[in-house]
């Protein structure tokens, strides 16, 4: 990703120009009220279910209260639900066969039901609670709505209410890039334990760059004693210092491939299956790094410590060279053994293809094949790398840019670069996992940079609610579903994994699990506030960005700047002053005319309210950086 930052930059401000008409036409459909059961009631659900219909009075949930598991065996979820209501409330269930406070599971044949798959039927009665789903995850998606309806106070009265649930989309993922930052299989356990609260069901695990190789493949050490450590570096990423003399490189880490089975075990238990990618043929660093005969070049490169090298290093694999696909080989043979999901990711994104035009073996494979161009010479290794897979028992997924110079004949896309890409492949009759970074991509900035960790780009919340997975006249059932990405450039430590998920995660969950005619962006704030205190509950951090103010400087026609005040969420006041104090709420209020920054003044100070209380953070600005947006074309942030 860091190749494209600049250009992505440049992109994002005229792409955010156009959409904007476009945002206004979502609002406008969006705005229609669905069965919000969630926006004003008792229940505050995210994603929101299909139906909610609230009843009068409670189940009022008490220790001791028994939970009754009727049809098929749940495996350890009726154990796992035992413990979250007790971590939730202090409540200790019992596992049993009936009694008078019961929570029953109850598995039904499909054909019978008529519920969907991964579906359920959610009823609560004064007198008891019963989930009725036609598979196992059925009622695990079940238990965490009823989840999501326990308050965290007692006595705990879970409102009366009759739901049907089912997810639109079988694809829900989260990516978690842990090759620029490595997360302890602990951290990556905590990430499925957060991301199946909101139903998600496919953690992407990118497992190689150029800065980290991070799975043990027992026939290739050399990746994770050599590529999957680096020289330790703190402060902003792409500004790191090579590595000097013969430091050592300290910093890293990988799973073996018991954690890793482990990890696997962990997240099938919640329904989750891990999709690992291996990035290929660019993208390769670590793994050149470690078996530097595999690169045109040769070149003995380090693993990438987060530098921005001064000349371009060699990161993609020669595909001229058979020594590589024996390598990949190895790699898959032991993947596929390991991973029982379907897909195997091989990445296939952001190659510079100029070695390869170069290389005296890349030119004789492209002679040899009766390949025109090494755009043809890419999709000639993705092709046999897919043959690879298929002989290994599973399919192909890669990032968009397989399409390019024709794309192998199975291949599922995972679209990245907008939605082009998925249409594309969607038009000749492929399979398509949507994650547009503009809407998708949870590395980017979420608010008024001024007062975010440093990143790049934009992604307000609104952008990841608003979007939709499935273009117009696109075959919908060719989209699998989409996900959320992480790349973790910007992301050194597991607290900030869980800022930049989430709250965008909650909108993207919705987008993925809800009907399109149940999003209504209005009730999705109010239930994040309502997510929010969960979340402190639970520890999870999150980011409260979409409470602060958006600035949109401009210059007048006498070339004076006057700055636009607005939020992302309805019914925030604005507070502002020039005068360089802490503005709140007997301040000036923002009246939607645009303000002028008084002669001497040099700082614009804003702060948001609700209800008579701060929200948001406040943004302390100078006039300089807002005039150097208006003069660089950067409207927004
Ligand atoms: C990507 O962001 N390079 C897939
Ligand atoms: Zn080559």
């Amino acid at each position: 990703m860091s190749l494209l930052l600049n250009t992505l930059n440049i992109i994002k401000v005229m792409a955010k120009f156009f959409l904007r008409s476009r945002y206004a036409c979502l609002a406008l459909l969006c705005s229609f009220p669905f069965l919000a059961a969630s926006a004003g009631g008792r229940i505050h659900i995210i994603p929101e279910p299909v139906s909610v219909t609230e009843k009068p009075g409670d189940f009022i949930l008490r220790s001791g209260a028994t939970l009754v598991v009727e049809g098929d065996s749940l495996g350890g979820t009726a154990a796992w639900f035992t413990e979250q209501v007790q971590t939730l409330t202090g409540l200790q269930l019992r596992q049993g066969n009936g009694g008078k406070q019961a929570i029953i599971l109850d598995i039904v044949h499909r054909d019978k039901s008529g519920i969907h798959p991964n579906g359920y039927s959610l009823s609560v009665t004064p007198s008891g609670i019963r989930i009725t789903a036609a598979d196992p995850a059925g009622i695990f998606y079940g238990l965490q709505t009823l989840l999501q309806m326990i308050p965290t106070t007692q006595p705990a009265a879970i409102p009366c209410a009759d739901i049907t649930d089912y997810p639109r989309f079988a694809w829900r993922g989260l990516m978690l890039d842990v090759s620029r930052h490595f997360f302890t299989k602990q951290e990556v356990e905590r990430y499925i334990d957060d991301m199946v609260r909101y139903k998600y069901n496919t953690l992407h695990l990118h497992l190689s760059d150029d800065e980290g190789w991070r799975i043990e493949i027992k026939s290739l050490p050399q990746l994770t004693q050599h590529g999957a450590w680096r020289v330790a570096r703190t402060g902003r990423w792409g500004e790191f210092l090579p590595a000097l003399g013969d430091e050592a490189a300290s910093a890293g880490g990988f799973y073996t491939q018991d954690d890793m089975r482990e990890i696997i075990r962990y997240a099938q238990q919640r329904y989750v299956t891990i999709l690992p990618e291996i990035d290929i043929p660019a993208h390769s660093l670590a793994l050149i790094s470690s078996y530097p005969n595999l690169s045109c070049t040769q070149l003995p490169y380090p693993v990438n410590p987060g530098a921005r090298p001064p000349v371009r290093q060699d990161n993609a694999l020669c595909i001229g060279n058979d020594s590589v696909y024996m390598v990949l080989d190895k790699i898959f043979t032991e993947l596929a053994a390991l991973f029982p999901s379907e897909y195997i990711h091989i990445g296939g994104d952001e190659a510079y293809k100029g070695f390869w035009a170069t290389c005296p073996k890349c030119q004789r494979r492209m002679a040899d094949e009766h390949l025109g161009n090494v755009e043809e010479l890419q999709s000639y290794f993705v092709k046999r790398v897919e043959k690879m897979l298929t002989a290994k028992g599973k399919k192909l997924i890669g990032w968009d840019e397989i399409l390019e110079g024709g794309l192998a004949p199975e291949a599922t896309v995972m679209s990245w670069r907008g939605m082009a890409g998925g249409i594309a492949a969607a038009r000749m009759g492929h399979a398509v996992v949507m994650t547009p970074w503009d809407y998708c991509y949870l590395d980017l900035y979420q608010g008024e940079s001024t007062v975010e960790p440093p990143t790049y780009g934009m992604c307000r919340l609104k952008d990841s609610y608003t979007y939709d997975p499935v273009p117009d006249s696109v075959d919908e059932r060719l989209i699998l579903g989409g996900q959320g990405n992480l790349w973790t450039e910007s992301v050194p430590n597991f607290r900030q994994v869980e800022y930049m998920t989430w709250p965008r995660g909650l909108a993207l969950a919705e987008v993925y699990w809800s009907p399109k005619s149940a999003r209504n962006w209005d009730s999705f704030t109010d239930r994040i506030g309502f997510e929010f205190q969960r979340m402190d509950g639970a520890g999870i951090k999150y980011a409260r960005s979409a409470y602060n103010v958006i600035l949109t400087p401009k210059r007048s026609g006498d070339h004076e700047l006057v700055v636009s005040m607005s939020t992302e969420v309805t019914g925030l006041d604005i507070y502002y002053t020039f005068d360089n104090t802490n503005p709140d709420s007997f301040y000036p209020k923002y009246d939607g005319t645009p303000v002028k920054f008084p002669l001497g003044a040099t700082q614009l100070n804003v702060i948001t309210y609700r209800n008579g209380h701060p929200i948001g953070q406040q943004v302390n600005i100078k006039k300089d950086e807002l005039a150097k947006r208006v003069d660089e074309g950067r409207h927004v942030y």
